[in-house]
């Protein structure tokens, strides 16, 4: 099949575009209100954009009411955020904090999270979470809608710090990613969760080229 996304006739009883680019990392974004209220929400437009140093983007829709959300609102007038790793045995909190709450209620108190205090940032983390990421606000890049969906603002972020429970640091030094769990987002209303791991290396055809696999690994290049 092929179909014009302008026109949208995919012909298909469910929308089949957010179940192409799958899984995707959910950003658990905590953030502060300008007169200092805590705020958690969700986001699966998320990708880390850069590793030295690391940078993420969070794509927030504006919706049909053509209103920004609180997290949009919270990161551009504070200029920071914090994201906390979603992990399957979080999953329903995870969901609470997507419910549309007036701006000011505390999902962590919705939720039933602990709030930890963060170290070089002002909002709090998800104590229960394994791995936060500490970033202070970089810009907005809005892209335009087609149709009554509203336009979208890809927020970027500098991670600035990085909490990894240490819990989950196996002897070799790797993250343990299998028991952590991480949720992800597909389509529809379907999630997956990291349940299996297999390695591949470069195959070094082309030769042996270690600033390829210091890339690969996100290291910092050895000079
Ligand atoms: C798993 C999941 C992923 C989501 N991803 C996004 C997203 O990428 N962009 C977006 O605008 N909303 C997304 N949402 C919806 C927001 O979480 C929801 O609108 C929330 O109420 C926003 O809260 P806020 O106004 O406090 O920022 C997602 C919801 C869920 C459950």
């Amino acid at each position: 099949m092929f179909y014009e996304t302008s026109k949208g006739d995919h012909g298909l009883p469910r929308a089949p575009f957010k179940s192409i680019a799958v899984p995707r990392p959910i950003a658990w974004l905590s953030t502060l209100s300008p007169d200092g209220k805590p705020n958690l929400a969700p986001y699966s437009q998320f990708t880390n954009l850069n590793f030295n140093p690391p940078y993420i983007m969070i794509s927030v829709n504006e919706g049909g009411h053509n209103q920004r959300k609180d997290t949009t609102l919270n990161i551009e007038t504070t200029g920071e955020f914090v994201h906390n790793m979603v992990t399957y045995d979080l999953r329903n909190q995870m969901n609470i904090t997507a419910e549309p709450f007036p701006l000011g209620v505390d999902e962590f108190e919705k939720a039933g999270l602990t709030k930890a205090p963060s170290m070089l940032v002002k909002p709090f983390r998800v104590a229960e979470s394994p791995i936060q990421l500490e970033c202070k606000y970089v810009q907005t890049i809005r892209i335009p809608s087609t149709g009554n969906q509203g336009a979208a603002d890809i927020i970027i972020g500098k991670v600035v710090g990085i909490h990894i429970n240490d819990e989950f640091i196996m002897p070799d030094g790797k993250i343990d990613i299998l028991k952590i769990k991480p949720l992800a987002r597909m389509g529809y209303s379907d999630y997956t969760y990291v349940s299996e791991i297999f390695e591949m290396k470069l195959t070094k055809m082309a030769g042996d080229r270690p600033d390829l696999d210091a890339g690969l690994e996100g290291a910092l290049l050895k000079k």
